[in-house]
């Protein structure tokens, strides 16, 4: 039966049932609506409403519904209730009559679903942290398993400089390290307990709002009524922090499938991430990849939905707010899914080291070192990128690389370019020259993974630690 029957003689449509009630996908919050109205219950005590008898065996009760959820014994498809606060009151009603009928003194949904929500995308942050953390531990794995590896930078999608393939997945890490630090900021300010605010203007009741938000691990409760009821900050703030971590897969996953392709050839996928064709029997597909890349259309999506559901609610609760958890359960399912897979596509990856190398010696990829070669001889940078910019074009003229040109042509140039310039010209030295902080050198990438090898662990324990 509806919550708020006495004021109605007449009953609900079951289309205005199918449109207004959100237990087919609230009931994945049970778990915070036993754990907020336990902590209702006992702020209840405090205040004097609930006896101690009538506290304890209102919690004994939820927690017997707690362990039904964890061992996933609960029906919730055809209870009829409108959404899981209702669910959970009804249980209790049914479990123990007019003390059922008492826990939701002082209390509404609307501080009710602002605290389960709150705690649900805490408990989901908290997980995708942990599968970053996966994803990190598989990124420095593969650059440790490949650290000799070089690989053509790109910039325009054309040949620019080498670069280590270390330094590539280094790349991918920093971005990690920010999606967690996003998701920190993120919980840090979502840490506050709506529980006690009532409808929209607060309780009569005395309960103790710090204690109720302590005994949820709640920082501190909210400081304002209106607001609590009717923030959804957090919930953009989440669908932000999956939409960036998102794109940061997808931009992973481009240059994967492009290292993949035929034409780059740089790489191998394994069977474990990758499909066939139903026609071509030749094909071997980076559907997980595609899959991370085309998954972030709906993750921005429902980041821009809950955006312009917001934007013209007036203070404090509307129904139009139910609106924001669909979108929110969405993506951080499949963000959790396109990391998992990105730990699975990493593992199985194989470099093609060979062809990754001849790839980076091609397309003048080093005529950057020759203009810095005769800086290095005292001529002003312009002018050695410009002569370094004819050297280009005489090779291709000659379809011959940079260092296949012989001396007197270089000389030609320019006089001051003597026999030592081969040997800046060479690919290793071309990644050696590159050793200051943040480059691409052997010792400063060696150094900088095995610095993200030790963070990694420290974040791995102060994870563990913390939950
Ligand atoms: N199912 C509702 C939601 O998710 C709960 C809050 C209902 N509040 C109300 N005033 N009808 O938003």
């Amino acid at each position: 039966m509806a919550l708020w029957g006495g004021r109605f003689s007449g009953s609900a449509s079951q289309m205005f049932k199918q449109v207004n009630d959100s237990l087919p996908f609230d009931y994945v919050m049970a778990s915070e609506d036993v754990t907020g109205s336990i902590a209702w219950s006992k702020g209840l005590l405090r205040a004097g409403v609930l006896s101690e008898d009538e506290q304890q065996t209102l919690q004994q009760c939820l927690e017997t519904l707690q362990r039904s959820i964890e061992a996933d014994n609960v029906d919730f498809s055809d209870s009829g209730e409108e959404d899981i606060h209702s669910f959970v009151e009804a249980y209790l009603t049914q479990a123990l009559g007019d003390l059922g009928r008492k826990l939701h003194t002082g209390r509404s949904r609307n501080d009710q679903v602002a605290t389960d929500f709150r705690l649900w995308c805490k408990r989901h942050l908290n997980l995708l942290k942990q599968d970053i953390i996966n994803l990190l531990d598989a990124l420095l794995k593969c650059a440790n398993r490949h650290d000799k590896a070089i690989i053509p930078g790109y910039t325009h999608l054309q040949r620019a400089q080498p670069v280590l393939f270390a330094h590539w997945c280094l790349a991918y890490t920093e971005m990690l390290k920010r999606d967690i630090s996003r998701i920190d900021d993120c919980i840090k300010r979502l840490n506050q307990s709506p529980l006690g605010c009532g409808a929209l203007a607060g309780t009569t009741f005395e309960v103790d709002r710090e204690s109720i938000a302590q005994d949820l691990g709640f920082d501190s409760p909210c400081l304002n009524s209106l607001d609590a009821v009717s923030d959804r900050d957090f919930v953009l703030e989440l669908l932000f922090c999956a939409s960036t971590g998102m794109m940061h897969l997808s931009r992973m996953a481009e240059d994967l499938i492009f290292y993949n392709s035929g034409e780059a050839g740089f790489l191998q996928l394994s069977d474990a991430v990758t499909s066939g064709s139903s026609l071509m029997p030749q094909k071997k597909n980076p559907d997980a990849l595609e899959l991370m890349r085309g998954k972030c259309g709906r993750v921005f999506g429902h980041l821009q939905a809950l955006l312009v559901t917001m934007k013209g609610l007036p203070l404090a609760y509307n129904k139009d707010m139910q609106e924001d958890k669909e979108g929110a359960f969405d993506a951080v399912n499949q963000y959790h899914i396109c990391l998992c897979i990105g730990v699975e596509v990493l593992e199985g990856l194989n470099l093609n080291q060979e062809r990754t190398r001849q790839a980076a010696q091609q397309g003048y990829a080093n005529a950057t070192e020759l203009a810095d070669y005769l800086v290095n001889k005292g001529i002003p940078f312009r002018t050695a990128h410009d002569l370094s910019g004819q050297a280009v074009l005489e090779a291709i003229n000659e379809a011959c690389a940079l260092e296949e040109l012989s001396l007197t042509q270089l000389q030609e140039i320019h006089p001051s370019i003597e026999d030592d310039v081969y040997a800046w010209l060479e690919l290793d030295a071309v990644i050696n020259k590159r050793n200051q902080l943040g480059g691409t050198g052997y010792d400063v990438v060696t150094k900088a993974l095995y610095l993200e090898l030790e963070n990694l662990d420290k974040l791995k324990s102060s994870f563990s630690s913390a939950t």
